[in-house]
């Protein structure tokens, strides 16, 4: 029987992956339990495990900017740590990445392999931990980047949006931004859906299909929500700065599916139904 070892597992994506894995031999760690940073407890750790996922992460974008050795220490040490532990023991390895490797200034989907191109601090780190991972563990290593993440395990987008509807009539949320919401549940289920084929290893795009402004997903949400869409109201980046500059398209090409002969994740909007009713937008 395969067993797993998730790292970061209580995070917003490891909640959904430890129930995407129930049933199976997994061992779910959280930061208490496992540091990434810590080689010597990454390498205890991945000891008896065939598969180590890799859900931790520095996920504050903004704090990154002003704290990159921090975010560096998580998202690029901590991630090569598990490649070399899994290179060791001839584990697989997934890590979980980001659309924010690229700089946002394509105006047709990223292909997997298009060169990174970071634009803010976290954007770096996560590209080098891809990298660094790539490198250490080259055969075992499965890049899987996603966007826009939201579930019910963590703080999210569409929690805010609920909860923000709550206190005011109207919200203002940028239109200039453009990308792919992205179930926690569907991610997850489309790592196992990885993991249990024969794919190459390399580098995936793991968000949910179609595109839309954050402006468009707050809409959604309102109306999933059973609240009045009209009261989202549309700003601008320009309006809403922020510490760490944000791509202005970042919408992932899921190409390398297909090559491997599976099927790319479904539509952001048929998910946002399934995401609901799981809790992922309730505050
Ligand atoms: N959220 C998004 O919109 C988004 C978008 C693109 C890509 N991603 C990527 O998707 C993955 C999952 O994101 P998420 O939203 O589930 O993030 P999350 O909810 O912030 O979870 C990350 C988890 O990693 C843990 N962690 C932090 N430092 C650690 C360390 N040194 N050792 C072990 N665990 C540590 C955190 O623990 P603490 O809470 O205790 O710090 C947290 O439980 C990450 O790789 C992220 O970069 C996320």
């Amino acid at each position: 029987m395969t067993r797993y070892l998730i790292a970061g597992a209580n995070g917003q994506l490891g909640h959904d992956l430890q129930k995407a894995l129930e049933g199976r031999d997994v061992t779910a760690l959280g930061r208490v339990d496992l540091d990434v940073t810590d080689l010597d407890a990454v390498r205890e750790a991945a000891a008896g495990h065939d598969v180590i996922i890799n859900a931790s992460a520095y996920t504050k974008v903004d704090d990154a900017e002003s704290n990159e050795g921090a975010a560096y220490a998580v998202n690029a040490l901590g991630t090569q740590n598990l490649a070399i532990a899994a290179a060791e023991i001839g584990a697989k390895l997934v890590t979980v990445s980001t659309d924010y490797v690229f700089d946002g200034s394509a105006t047709t989907p990223y292909a997997e392999d298009t060169p990174r191109v970071a634009i803010s601090a976290y954007g770096r780190t996560k590209g080098e931990g891809e990298r660094l991972a790539l490198e250490t563990h080259p055969g075992g290593t499965y890049i899987v980047r996603t966007a826009w993440l939201y579930g019910a395990g963590g703080p999210n987008f569409a929690k805010t949006m609920v909860k923000l509807a709550a206190g005011r009539d109207t919200v203002s949320v940028v239109d200039d931004q453009r990308g792919q919401p992205t179930w926690t549940g569907d991610l997850a289920a489309q790592i196992v859906t990885l993991l249990d084929s024969d794919a190459p290893a390399g580098i995936y795009h793991g968000t949910n299909s179609g595109e839309t402004t954050w402006f468009g997903f707050a809409q959604a949400i309102f109306a999933e929500a059973g609240l009045d869409p009209e009261r989202v109201l549309p700003t601008t980046s320009a309006d809403f700065v922020r510490p760490a500059p944000r791509p202005s398209y970042s919408v992932l090409g899921h190409d390398a599916w297909a090559a491997a002969g599976l099927t790319p994740m479904r539509d952001w909007r048929e998910a946002l139904a399934d995401a609901a009713a799981a809790g992922a937008i309730t505050p």
